[in-house]
């Protein structure tokens, strides 16, 4: 198999497990954490919403449906009723005992061993006092060092800002879709990223990240890393390209030069 190449330029390339190793284990439960914390990722990348007693939970979408045997919205239902859900079955049967993970849960098990990039998520409406829960959660843990926030929306990025709790933000961006290329003239402007400068890293969709857009990010002051980018060639050619990080599903399986 090809082997990818993370050094460009002298420049390491950060390999980030998305949703955890996800093509090995089901997305953000600690058995797809753990299978990150075994490979050769730099970063865990996870996702996390607020339940009804405003406990953070870690899972990709804002419902319950896909990924456990439960239904309906995270913020209607209390933690309690949340841990009761089995949420590895629907990957695969051999997961079935795999529950849907706190962030506490995760911090206590990546300890600091890889870098965790939490992706603050909302529901219909934003999670009240999400970002100053989460804060707190890394200060109880010491883990602001080894964490990185990020999130698509503006409002919550101004929150962690505004409160200047001190922990390194990427700001999403939505990519650009092949059959929709006003997001590249929208985004490329120059100076549309300049009401980000606080953030570490603007990140994309790799369908976005030609080398142009590469180069007005680094322009600008930023760093950026694309999601989700498993098959080696298809990442070797961003590596050559110059972004900062590659957010892959496939970390298991990649053989690093
Ligand atoms: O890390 C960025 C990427 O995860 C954003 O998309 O839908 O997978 O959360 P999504
Ligand atoms: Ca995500």
């Amino acid at each position: 198999p090809e082997k990818i190449r993370l050094i460009n330029q002298k420049r390491k390339v950060m390999l980030a497990a998305h949703r955890g190793a996800s093509e090995v284990a089901p997305e953000n439960t600690l058995a797809a954490i753990q299978k990150a914390l075994d490979s050769p990722a730099d970063f865990i990348e996870i996702d996390i919403h607020q339940t009804l007693d405003s406990q953070l939970v870690v899972m990709h979408d804002a419902t319950l449906d896909r990924t456990t045997n439960g239904e309906g919205a995270i913020s209607d239902l209390p933690l309690s009723a949340i841990k009761k859900l089995d949420a590895g079955s629907w990957f695969k049967p051999e997961f079935k005992k795999e529950k849907v993970p706190t962030l506490e849960e995760v911090l206590q098990l990546v300890k600091g061993r890889k870098k965790l990039l939490i992706e603050l998520k909302k529901g219909d409406d934003f999670y009240p006092g999400m970002p100053h829960r989460t804060i707190a959660l890394l200060q109880k843990y010491h883990a602001r060092s080894w964490c990185v926030l990020q999130s698509f929306h503006d409002e919550i990025l101004q929150e962690i800002w505004q409160n200047e709790y001190n922990v390194p933000t990427h700001k999403l961006i939505v990519g650009k879709l092949p059959m929709l290329p006003v997001y590249f003239d929208v985004s490329l402007r120059f100076g549309y990223f300049d009401k980000y400068y606080r953030a570490s890293a603007i990140n994309a969709h790799h369908y976005f990240a030609t080398r142009g857009f590469v180069k007005l990010v680094h322009n600008a002051g930023f760093k950026t890393f694309v999601w989700t980018a498993d098959d080696p060639s298809e990442i070797n050619k961003l590596v050559d390209r110059g972004v900062d990080g590659i957010i892959t599903n496939a970390v298991s399986s990649l053989i690093v030069q």
